[in-house]
């Protein structure tokens, strides 16, 4: 297949560190949006990109850019669309949609006339039309129309890569998998010192600081992707890729990563994540409340995403937890960088530090800060010795 220009979605706030990611597996960043980043490459190059990227939704590649004003110009134009290369005629196709065009009345009907040219087509070419309908897990195409501008594409990731396959058991919210990793790459971490994590719910930071750490590919953790049901697919290029991935990932980590939280569910459901993601001994588990987590000596990033729920009477509790939260960076952090990952700007005052910076992300629909603290040495010292403690605590 030609090369052609692939729009890589994302979260808002995401580009910046889906730029880094591009760059350095030498993709070109052609341009980027609120939530994506356009690229380009071959279907082979979108294998890459479903294995090794940490942040992206999707790989969607451009098939078709034209102009249509109505639904039969649509239908026209996806029907000189080689769709029999790219969908198996006793496949399974879904169609996706993007649509704001004064053209149709009823959105849902391009989707319908995009589904009808793709199976029309491939009948017409190899007598027999495939099934349709709202699953992912198999071929994917997605239309952007808006206004009298349509793009094409084919989704190669299908099911949206957020989902790495290791998240078995629903827990109150978590965050999501490419969320998790963005944080992770915003505070720098890379296996260097400890990566404390209290308040840890089902993992998803431990679990994306140890895949980063460790060099793993997110993807070699999923079985099934869009690219896939391309009739005659580079499968060997994909086991090649993988077992690349998979020499250069390391065995060991020279830090520490501590995961803990008061709740014994989530800790168990924790657990269990890390083992399906193959990293159960990479990350040390604990029951406790946040402010018993063991900090080891030597430094590195401790970080918290505490709840910041809106619900009636939850607020003056939440506020005695966000200023333990600050004692606890204060008084046993000391020589570490802390963050804490909120929705709430109120909350985040309640830590009583001066926050280094203040990264803008977005959390189900609602605007999040990941709050970087600096915690000097020298306090945690002068407390070790006040106390007598020494190495680690908790
Ligand atoms: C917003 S959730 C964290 C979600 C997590 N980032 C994930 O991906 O699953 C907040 C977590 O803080 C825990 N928590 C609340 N109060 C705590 C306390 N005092 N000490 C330790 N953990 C606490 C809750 O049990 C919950 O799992």
């Amino acid at each position: 297949m030609q090369k052609s220009k692939i729009l890589i979605t994302c979260a808002r706030g995401i580009p910046p560190f889906l730029k880094d990611e591009l760059l350095a597996l030498g993709f070109p960043v052609l341009s980027e949006a609120v939530a994506g980043v356009e690229t380009e490459g071959t279907l082979d190059d979108a294998q890459k990109l479903n294995l090794f990227l940490r942040t992206a939704h999707r790989v969607l590649l451009v098939l078709k850019e034209f102009e249509a004003n109505d639904a039969d110009a649509l239908y026209r134009e996806l029907s000189s669309i080689a769709w029999e290369e790219l969908i198996p005629a006793d496949g399974y196709v879904c169609v996706t949609s993007s649509v704001e065009t004064p053209a149709i009345r009823d959105t849902r009907f391009a989707s319908l006339r995009c589904k009808d040219a793709v199976v029309d087509r491939i009948k017409e070419k190899r007598g027999t039309r495939p099934d349709s309908g709202p699953e992912r897990g198999r071929s994917v195409v997605h239309l952007y129309w808006k206004d009298s501008r349509c793009t094409v594409y084919l989704d190669t990731s299908g099911e949206s890569l957020s989902r790495r396959g290791y998240r078995k058991i629903p827990l109150a919210a978590p965050m999501q998998e490419t969320l998790a990793a963005a944080v992770v790459l915003a505070t720098g971490w890379q296996g260097k010192g400890s990566f404390v994590n209290p308040m840890c719910g089902s993992g998803t930071l431990a679990i994306e600081a140890a895949l980063i750490a460790l060099g793993r590919a997110p993807g070699s953790l999923r079985g099934n992707f869009g690219f896939m049901h391309v009739p005659g697919y580079n499968e060997a290029l994909w086991q090649e890729l993988r077992e690349d991935a998979r020499k250069r990932s390391k065995k060991e980590l020279s830090g520490r990563i501590i995961a803990t939280d008061i709740d014994p569910d989530a800790i168990e459901a924790a657990k269990k994540n890390a083992a399906t993601a193959g990293v159960e001994h990479r990350v040390e588990f604990a029951v406790c409340d946040f402010s018993e987590t063991p900090v080891p000596e030597g430094g590195g990033v401790v970080i918290m995403n505490p709840e910041y729920g809106e619900r009636m009477g939850e607020a003056a509790q939440l506020e005695t937890v966000y200023k333990g939260i600050g004692d606890f960076l204060k008084q046993k952090c000391g020589g570490y960088t802390g963050y804490v990952f909120t929705g709430s700007p109120t909350l985040a005052k309640r830590v009583s530090l001066k926050p280094k910076r203040s990264i803008p992300f977005w959390n189900s629909g609602i605007e999040c800060r990941l709050l970087e603290y600096e915690l000097y040495e020298g306090s945690r010292k002068n407390l070790d010795k006040g106390t007598g403690r020494q190495g680690d605590k908790g």
